[in-house]
């Protein structure tokens, strides 16, 4: 991996967990860089462990006792360097120092208070007893020979170690915000890693401008640019690294929300990025044909998205493709061989191995929120800044089964409704997504005097703070039923509307 960036961080080493991001932003939070890298390749490992000036361990799923992770730990511990186990990163190393491991006479789920028995180092300026958040069936049940226990809870006889002043497990979630102290855990740790805090990612434009210049030389690029704020970063940055050498391009799927293709090109075209229009619709719906499995529609449409993108480079004689890829994208596709997939991002999974584009790609070390940071220092409008993000597939995700025109233009109606109720409702800024689906289940309904039989459209509203996870938003019951009231009666097709009341975990915000 080519890195553009480079100031001395913590490494998080990820065994297939749900954490390892978390646990990157809030070291990035903390002023001092963070990178995750998967513990499956002992080469990647070994490659990035140079360069780290601490290691985390993260959580991972199932059992130490089951885990082929023995080796990575041991690497770690090699180094020398300050190391924080986290959860199973905890169990880890317990089990490679001799500790014992195994079924935690009581697992823990959820808040539960920990008791501190010696605050070493890591739990320095904490109370004695505090609320952390854990989440674990084994636990470590004896601490290695030369460990001190730190502190205890009910089902964790050693909830957190120090050894040797360097080496610390935690069994509970610090970079949870419902655990306690978390930051201070975190900042303590960091103390003794002692890597410089200079991770300000908002400082950070200039920088990345003199690095675009210095990939792109004098060469034409082109930018794929959605609308979204992502594209939009990554392409102002370009756009003042090249200045006229850059040529925005829109590619118009079909697949776009009511309306969403003005909208964007109005705003771009404001912030001096007027993109150049390729009108695809046609292609992506002739390749969409039949084609049902979510995962399959977002291959599609990203293998028929970067042929489009590579036909307009070469009309346009680019050699450059900027993308506003960010560091979730480039993990979370296939990345991770310790993780299952859980969906494949169409920016990243679809693009093919032979693209004749070099890929120029500011933002793939950052997060949203350091992105959103450098929306804000571009004086990117508020309503970019904050815009509810649309699934690069767009509408091809939001129709469950193989897409038609008419399930297109049905769901793409049924949107507009949610949007412009809830927008009226004045609920629009508090939401994280929402949107209407378009399910695969026909119901039965009456009209006038007769039975009719047609769509049911599923309504989701949700608060998140990072999609990672999600809960259902408590919109009005009036609210609700309106929206019902207005998709029944405006599109005659659909005879129910129903709504999603799953959190994520365990469905996702996305149907497909
Ligand atoms: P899920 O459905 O996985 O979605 O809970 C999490 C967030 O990601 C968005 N999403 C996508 N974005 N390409 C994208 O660019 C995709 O294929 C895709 N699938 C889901 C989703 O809208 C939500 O914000």
């Amino acid at each position: 991996m080519a890195r553009t960036l480079d100031s001395p961080g913590v490494l998080v080493v990820d065994f297939g967990g749900q954490y390892a991001h978390l646990i990157a932003r809030r070291i990035r939070e903390l002023g001092v860089y963070s990178e995750i890298v998967a513990a499956t390749s002992l080469d990647a490992l070994g490659e990035a462990l140079s360069r780290a000036a601490g290691v985390v361990l993260s959580g991972g799923p199932g059992s130490v006792w089951e885990s082929r992770h023995d080796e990575a730990a041991a690497m770690v511990l090699q180094l020398g360097k300050p190391v924080l186990g986290i959860c199973y990163g905890h169990q880890l190393l317990a089990k490679v120092l001799g500790g014992e491991v195994g079924r935690s006479p009581l697992p823990e789920f959820g808040p539960t208070e920990v008791e501190v028995l010696d605050h070493g180092i890591l739990l320095n300026g904490l109370p004695s007893r505090f609320k952390v958040w854990m989440s674990h069936y084994d636990a470590v049940l004896r601490p290695p020979r030369e460990a001190k226990v730190l502190a205890r809870t009910p089902g964790s006889p050693v909830a957190a170690m120090e050894l040797w002043g360097r080496v610390f497990g935690v069994q509970w979630h610090p970079e949870v915000r419902h655990s306690q102290y978390g930051r201070e855990v975190l900042d303590n740790w960091l103390s003794l890693v002692g890597a410089p805090r200079t991770w300000r990612p908002g400082d950070m434009l200039s920088e990345l401008v003199e690095s675009v210049k210095k990939e792109v030389g004098d060469a034409l690029a082109v930018a794929a640019v959605s609308g979204g704020v992502d594209s939009t970063v990554a392409a102002l940055i370009a756009k003042k690294a090249i200045g006229g050498r850059l040529h925005p391009v829109f590619i118009d799927h079909g697949l776009h929300p009511e309306g969403e293709v003005e909208r964007v090109v109005k705003l771009l075209s404001r912030l001096g990025l007027e993109p150049v229009m390729v009108d695809a619709g046609e292609e992506f719906l002739a390749a969409l044909e039949g084609v049902g499995d979510p995962e399959e529609k977002r291959r599609v449409v990203g293998r028929v998205y970067a042929e489009v993108l590579e036909r307009a480079a070469r009309d346009i004689g680019a050699e450059y493709l900027v993308q506003g890829t960010i560091y979730p994208d480039v993990i979370e596709s296939g990345a991770r061989p310790g993780a299952d997939t859980i969906k494949t991002h169409h920016n990243v999974g679809g693009l093919p191995k032979d693209l004749r584009l070099k890929l120029v790609e500011p933002l793939r070390y950052f997060y949203k929120d350091e992105v959103r940071l450098l929306a804000e220092k571009l004086g990117l409008p508020r309503e970019l800044i904050w815009k509810q993000p649309v699934p690069g597939p767009g509408l091809a995700v939001r129709v469950e089964g193989p897409i038609t025109r008419e399930k297109l233009r049905i769901v793409r109606r049924a949107d507009a409704i949610v949007r412009e109720e809830v927008d009226a409702a004045g609920l629009g800024g508090k939401l994280w997504q929402y949107f209407a689906v378009l399910t695969a289940s026909m119901a039965t309904g009456v009209r006038g005097d007769s039975r009719s039989y047609g769509y049911v459209v599923a309504v989701r509203a949700v608060e998140s703070v990072d999609a990672m996870t999600a809960k259902p938003a408590e919109l009005p019951w009036w609210l609700l039923e309106r929206i019902a009231r207005r998709i029944t009666s405006e599109i005659p097709e659909v005879v129910r509307v129903v709504y999603d009341i799953t959190s994520k975990p365990p469905s996702t915000i996305e149907w497909e």
